[in-house]
């Protein structure tokens, strides 16, 4: 028996919040209203912005117009370290519902806290998000984001329950008990991260199981750069609609953004609750829509934990909505400040590579980037799982079309070396791709 109600659909006009109705005139006047209410609560609250805005020279009355915006001090994660663990908060601890936080790769970790009301506003989001990937009340839903201080478990969970769908609780990992849940519960949706999917997809192979045989029929994907090549590629050996969900914990965690079933073409952002800006990452001036830069947040209705113009160190662009006309699209993020690799002169980004690894169609996605250093030339190794069910020398021949594809597309001599299936490590949640070792 097939315990599917509701078949994936768009939100009708009807069905979608109030604010996603808007015009973009509206949009900014309610933006402006809650931008001015923002700079004054963090000024009047957090000691670190009251120092920025000061030293800057800059009162929460300047904020006149959006552009105004412009006038203020960024922030940065060093900030939110300096002050660790709870001195951005903005409102006393006994109204502090909820503290996440998320570990980073060096040194503190980042820590974020919620009032019931910034929670409530989170649930609804990301139930907005869910509502825009096509999912419905009376669905089922896998969460397979981590569970604990990370955003991503907790908070897709409460988007689920604000959705009025039905939660599993899965939390990540453990992944051939993933398996057969999907199996016999029938979810209708999975949330995780698409480098996951691809790991669950492969165990459920070896399970034996068709993975476009299970009931799934929509994925709603992110924490992790990812491209529209692997989409596609889940899309496919899933036989379900993979949607794209952005969000960082310092400023609210999953849904600040999300893409739209009917057009797929990278996240709206909610900018009722937040104003985005694209910066140039090395001079910091604002750049106009269209451009491409780093992606700053000005957080708009959240009380425990506001932030003023935060870098996220995202690399994207601003774009026109589309499905939600009154709200501007990211680009689809495929690389991080953080992530770029400077190989030989040459700026490089995983995903530029995924994107040529899963255009061979005689190469799996299972790979790994390894730098090294000989001498003083730093060299890139991509090792990657050759393809199970092909000849060697098939596999073999692919390897070399992918190299010549990189030195074409991007310009860098790497060398690429076949490696056995199944014996690279596999995501569980946020994957690991490139593995530095210059020592
Ligand atoms: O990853 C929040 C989240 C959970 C988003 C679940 C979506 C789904 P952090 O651990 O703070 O929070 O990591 C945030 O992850 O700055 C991006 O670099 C990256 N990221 C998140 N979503 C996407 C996405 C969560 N859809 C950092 N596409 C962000 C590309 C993403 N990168």
């Amino acid at each position: 028996m097939s315990t599917t109600t509701t078949a994936l659909h768009a939100p009708t006009i009807d069905e979608l919040d109030a604010e996603e109705r808007l015009s973009r005139a509206e949009v900014e006047a309610l933006q402006l209203e809650r931008l001015q209410w923002t700079v004054a609560h963090a000024y009047a609250n957090v000691p670190l912005y009251t120092a920025k805005f000061d030293a800057a020279g800059v009162h929460p009355r300047d904020i006149r117009t959006l552009a105004d915006v412009a006038k203020l001090p960024f922030t940065t994660k060093a900030d939110l370290r300096e002050t660790y663990p709870f001195g951005m908060f903005a409102v006393p601890m006994d109204q502090v519902a909820r503290i996440h936080a998320s570990s980073g790769t060096t040194g503190r970790p980042t820590v974020v806290g919620y009032t019931k009301r910034d929670l409530e506003n989170w649930g609804n989001l990301v139930a907005r998000s869910l509502r825009a990937s096509g999912v419905r009340a009376g669905m089922k839903v896998h969460n397979a984001y981590g569970y604990g201080l990370f955003t991503g478990g907790l908070g897709a969970h409460a988007g689920i329950e604000a959705l009025g769908a039905t939660v599993i609780p899965m939390s990540g990992g453990q992944t051939a008990r993933q398996v057969q849940l999907i199996r016999d519960f029938e979810p209708d949706v999975i949330m995780c991260t698409p480098s996951y999917l691809l790991t669950i997809a492969d165990a459920m192979e070896a399970a034996g199981i068709d993975p476009r045989s299970t009931s799934l029929k929509v994925a709603v994907l992110g924490a992790e750069p990812w491209t529209n090549e692997m989409r596609h590629e889940l899309e496919r050996r899933l036989n379900i609609d993979a949607l794209d969900i952005y969000g960082l914990s310092e400023v609210m965690g999953p849904g600040v953004g999300n893409e739209c079933l009917e057009t797929k073409d990278g996240p709206h952002i909610w900018e009722d609750h937040f104003l985005p800006e694209i910066i140039d990452g090395e001079s910091g001036e604002r750049l106009a829509d269209g451009e491409m830069g780093e992606l700053v947040f000005t957080s708009l209705t959240k009380e425990a934990f506001p932030v003023i113009r935060y870098r996220t160190r995202d690399l994207t662009r601003l774009l026109p909505g589309t499905a939600r006309p009154g709200m501007r699209r990211i680009e689809k993020i495929t690389g991080r400040n953080d992530d770029m690799i400077i190989l030989r002169g040459v700026n490089l980004f995983p995903t530029q590579i995924e994107e040529l690894v899963l255009g061979i169609e005689t190469l799996t996605p299972h790979f790994i980037l390894e730098l090294t250093r000989s001498g003083r030339m730093d060299a890139l190794t991509v090792r990657i799982e050759r393809h199970p069910d092909l000849d060697i020398e098939i596999c073999q021949a692919a390897t070399v079309v992918l190299t010549q594809r990189i030195k074409t597309h991007i310009g860098s001599s790497v060398e690429v070396q076949l490696e056995e299936p199944g014996t690279l490590p596999r995501s569980e949640g946020k994957l690991q791709r490139v593995y530095d070792l210059r020592g």
